[in-house]
């Protein structure tokens, strides 16, 4: 797994640098939005969702600096939905990513700003030209990011999630919750890549289905973490969902059936890339850690 982990690590510092450009203190009266946008979103996460854009681009050629904005502005948005995951009328949570939630470190209204301005200025760094010079791909960029993240994607699956607080869900109605909530923004990182990259038809559908069971065995490795894993290890508070009576996987199946799911999910996403051949051995990999994970 050496190729993955120094893969992953080039990639979270080239993110990590390309986040800090972006978002820069102008020694405006503002600033403090500022101050935590980058705190919500600098120096930690596992940068899996940019990691995904970088490494399919790169299976279609993509130079580094354009997928690297593209990457950016798609963690920007994940760090905008923990944010607000994380605020006391959601989840209510005061540890992410191993630190205070950015509500807790400033105040719930800068933390409700940040979370927006995180989200817009995604937007705005894809639709700038520097990121690609034909419109047609960063409009194409944007349509997908706005879908992927909106009310039919992550924040509709967050009002499910909310909603599962009170009632039992059936099975296909927590698949399509993971799928949205958590999925959509997954499955949009390797459609950013293929946007990119000019793919063909058959090979968007590819990244499409392997993002797809991706997602889901994502998502139920989280659960499942949820249930086993230390906040020590996670960098976030654990237990939390058994505690507010949320329908998950693992509530429906019990652990054992999660996780022989998450694996099937997992070997099933890495037949979905034959196709690719060796490119797509890290994104094979990819799908191994994303199961086996400790955090
Ligand atoms: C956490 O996402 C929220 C979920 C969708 C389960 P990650 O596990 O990717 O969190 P970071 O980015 O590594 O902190
Ligand atoms: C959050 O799911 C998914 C988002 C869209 C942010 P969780 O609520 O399970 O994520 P964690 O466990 O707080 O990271
Ligand atoms: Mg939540
Ligand atoms: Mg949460
Ligand atoms: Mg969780």
């Amino acid at each position: 797994m050496s190729d993955l982990n120094t893969s992953m690590r080039d990639a979270a510092d080239d993110v990590e640098q390309m986040l800090d450009k972006l978002l820069v203190l102008e020694g405006d009266p503002e600033d403090r939005v500022l101050e935590a946008m980058r705190y919500a979103s600098l120096g930690g996460g596992k940068r899996v969702r940019p990691y995904l854009v970088l490494t399919s681009a790169a299976m279609f050629d993509v130079v580094r600096p354009a997928a690297l904005r593209a990457a950016a502005a798609l963690e920007m948005v994940h760090c905008y939905s923990l944010v607000h995951d994380d605020l006391p009328a959601m989840d209510n949570d005061d540890l992410r990513r191993g630190q205070p939630t950015c509500h807790i470190k400033f105040d719930e209204a800068t933390a409700i700003l940040a979370g927006d301005a995180l989200l817009t200025r995604a937007f705005e760094v894809l639709s700038n030209p520097d990121t690609h010079d034909d419109p047609r791909v960063r409009a194409d960029l944007v349509l997908a990011l706005a879908q992927a993240a909106g009310e039919h994607g992550m924040v509709g699956g967050q009002m499910l999630d909310l909603l599962a607080e009170t009632t039992t869900l059936s099975m296909p109605e927590i698949t399509r919750m993971q799928r949205m909530k958590t999925g959509m923004l997954i499955s949009v990182a390797c459609e950013m890549g293929a946007i990119l990259g000019h793919a063909s038809e058959q090979a968007h559908r590819a990244l499409q289905a392997y993002s797809h069971d991706l997602g889901l065995a994502f998502q139920i490795a989280d659960d499942l973490l949820d249930l086993n894993a230390t906040a020590e290890e996670m960098g976030k508070q654990t237990g939390k969902d058994a505690d507010a009576g949320k329908s998950t996987f693992v509530s429906l199946m019990g652990e054992e059936k999660a996780r022989n799911q998450a694996k099937i999910l997992r070997d099933q996403a890495i037949e979905h890339l034959e196709m690719f051949g060796e490119k797509s051995d890290l994104l094979k990999q990819l799908a191994t850690f994303v199961v086996d994970r400790r955090a």
